[in-house]
């Protein structure tokens, strides 16, 4: 790691240490905390998770850095400052609530700033760094591992604040992927883990399609996947502030749904299945993921469900599917 990575890396665990002071304990940070216990989150869980309040100035963390001995210019690079064309640095988070991003180590490596009104963006991340590659970090895995490990069972969330308020409900083995679908760097990190991963992303149209996303990549990785679905369109954070961690565990987590389950019912909505066209063209829809399935088992157990349910022959259906694999290969 390079002088300039390591001052950066320094730079982080000094402004963590302070956002979070100014949180706690800043007249100017009141709101922000309080916005936090507004949504359930308690004071164990902000100091858990070392978040913080950048105070809206622009000098104030400018200062601070230039105190402790850090170059400026190597700050911006750091995404930390800003500058701008008469050479003024500014604190690029000012008056944003900070999480922290902490790599495997548990060193903090970049910052998610969520902005507290309605400034654009809502979270502000920091840039790429040779320390923060965003598809290469898990959030919280450094704090999840150990539960990750027991279980053999992972949990993957989309957002910070859902992983956050999974853990304070009690559920450990949490990690995000900020906001992407999930890179097959993380997937494969995963993969040396656990057997299974329940993939629960937000209950709204685009976390339906980054499950679908996800699922994929997870599935040629080789994990069993699993996708825990969110009624009412709600995210996990929204569903366990309203009802409570029990509850989440209950109806969301153990009723997840296998990864072509899940497909099977996202192809569903775009079919009446009341017309023959369309329940051919669904058939042969499912047919195409299932012969995706590198199981023999796993494919004859789907095999069985569709013959049931449309009162096909299966094996037809293993024939088609064993035609379809063969095309592929
Ligand atoms: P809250 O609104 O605080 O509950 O956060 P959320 O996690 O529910 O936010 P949302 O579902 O909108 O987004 C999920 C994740 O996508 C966030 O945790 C971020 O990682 C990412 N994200 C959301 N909005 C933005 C944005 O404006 N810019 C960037 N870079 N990422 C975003
Ligand atoms: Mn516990
Ligand atoms: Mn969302
Ligand atoms: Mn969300
Ligand atoms: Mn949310």
């Amino acid at each position: 790691i390079s002088t300039e990575s390591q001052s950066i890396l320094e730079a982080h665990q000094w402004l963590a240490k302070l956002y979070h002071h100014m949180l706690l304990n800043s007249k100017e940070g009141q709101d922000a905390y309080q916005y936090l216990i507004d949504r359930g989150f308690s004071e164990e869980t902000i100091k858990k998770y070392q978040i913080g309040y950048s105070p809206n100035s622009k000098e104030f963390v400018v200062t601070f850095l230039e105190k402790k001995g850090f170059h400026p210019q190597t700050m911006v690079k750091a995404g930390l400052l800003n500058v701008n064309d008469q050479g003024e640095y500014a604190d690029r988070f000012r008056g944003r609530l900070i999480f922290p991003l902490r790599n495997h180590l548990g060193k903090t490596v970049a910052f998610a700033g969520r902005s507290l009104g309605h400034q654009e963006p809502k979270y502000l991340n920091s840039p790429e760094t040779e320390l923060f590659q965003k598809n290469r970090l898990l959030y919280n895995f450094d704090l999840a591992r150990a539960a990750i490990r027991k279980q053999k069972s992972v949990i993957l969330f989309e957002g910070y604040v859902d992983v956050i308020s999974a853990d304070q409900a009690g559920v450990h083995n949490v990690v995000g992927t900020m906001g992407t679908s999930i890179s097959s760097s993380q997937a494969n990190l995963l993969k040396r883990y656990v057997d299974q991963v329940i993939i629960c992303y937000d209950g709204d149209q685009p976390g339906v399609e980054a499950a679908m996303k996800a699922g994929r990549l997870l599935k040629n990785t080789g994990c069993q996947t699993f996708v825990a679905r969110v009624p009412d369109g709600l995210d996990p954070d929204d569903f366990i502030q309203k009802h409570g961690g029990e509850r989440f565990k209950r109806e969301v987590l153990d009723t997840s749904d296998t990864f072509i389950a899940f497909i099977m019912s996202y192809l569903r909505r775009d079919y009446n299945l009341q017309l023959e066209g369309d329940r051919i063209a669904y058939i042969e829809k499912v047919l195409q993921e299932v012969a995706l399935l590198d199981r023999a088992v796993e494919r004859e157990h789907y095999l069985n469900e569709l013959a049931s349910e449309f009162q096909m022959s299966v094996d037809t259906l293993k024939e088609e599917v064993h035609h379809i694999r063969g095309k592929n290969t």
